[in-house]
């Protein structure tokens, strides 16, 4: 793989040119269709992966058969390094929700580049805490604000990072279904429906079948109390 690429991954960018040629020689690349699992709860983890180009929802299904959303992965950003460290199984599932080309680096080559590697150990470590940081405002919200303004609050972030398409005007599209959305915000798909009709309503967002479009999204932001 030419190494230019790995110096576009932040994991990678501040690794010397000779161990950014070493780590070129040992990722895969490979290729998943939209709707593909890479690996489920609980199996043996065996690599770490990291996004050329795509996108990765990291999911926990629940006994009830619905799921939890942990986090959306995008460009540059990795995943699977948990299972590497920690030696237990798979903590979610990690399925495409489009077209992603991948870079795979198998558990041992994965573990010798940290051991040699202070920056990588430390790019890791920052990703690590800033997932924690995620996931414990994720539960602060939970626990503090109700489904209204986590909804509100959940549309804004997607606005504003960089998995959504923008319409080049002052509407944004969340390209998200509603039961995707629900999964996000931990209520189920008729709750999601319910406070969508309310932003209708109100002229906040139109919907279709795959998508949200937020018209005014200052008006969106006003509803996170
Ligand atoms: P691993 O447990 O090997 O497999 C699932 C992966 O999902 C995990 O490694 C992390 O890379 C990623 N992951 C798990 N929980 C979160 C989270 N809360 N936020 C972002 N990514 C996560």
């Amino acid at each position: 793989m030419p190494v230019l690429i790995i110096k576009q991954i932040p994991l990678f960018a501040p690794l010397s040119p000779p161990d950014q040629e070493m780590l070129a020689s040992l990722l895969r690349r490979r290729s998943i269709r939209k709707g593909d699992f890479l690996f489920h709860r609980g199996d043996e983890g065996t690599a770490l992966y990291i996004i050329c180009r795509g996108l990765i929802k990291i999911v926990v299904p629940t006994k009830r058969g619905d799921e939890v959303t942990l986090a959306l992965l995008a460009d540059g950003d990795f995943f699977g390094e948990m299972a590497l460290l920690d030696e237990l199984p798979r903590s979610a599932d990690a399925v495409a929700m489009e077209e992603t080309q991948l870079y795979v680096l198998n558990r041992s080559d994965f573990l010798s580049f940290l051991i040699h590697n202070e920056h990588a150990i430390r790019a890791i470590m920052q990703a690590l805490s800033l997932r924690l940081r995620r996931t414990d405002d994720m539960v602060a919200e939970v626990c503090f604000l109700n489904v209204s303004a986590r909804l509100a609050k959940r549309l804004v972030d997607l606005v504003e990072s960089r998995y959504q398409r923008d319409k080049g005007d002052e509407k944004h599209d969340v390209s998200l279904t509603q039961r995707e959305l629900a999964s996000l915000i931990g209520v189920s798909r008729e709750t999601i429906n319910k406070e969508l009709k309310i932003l209708r309503q109100k002229g906040i967002v139109t919907t279709s079948r795959n998508s949200i479009t937020i018209c005014d999204l200052e008006r969106l932001k006003n509803r996170i109390k």
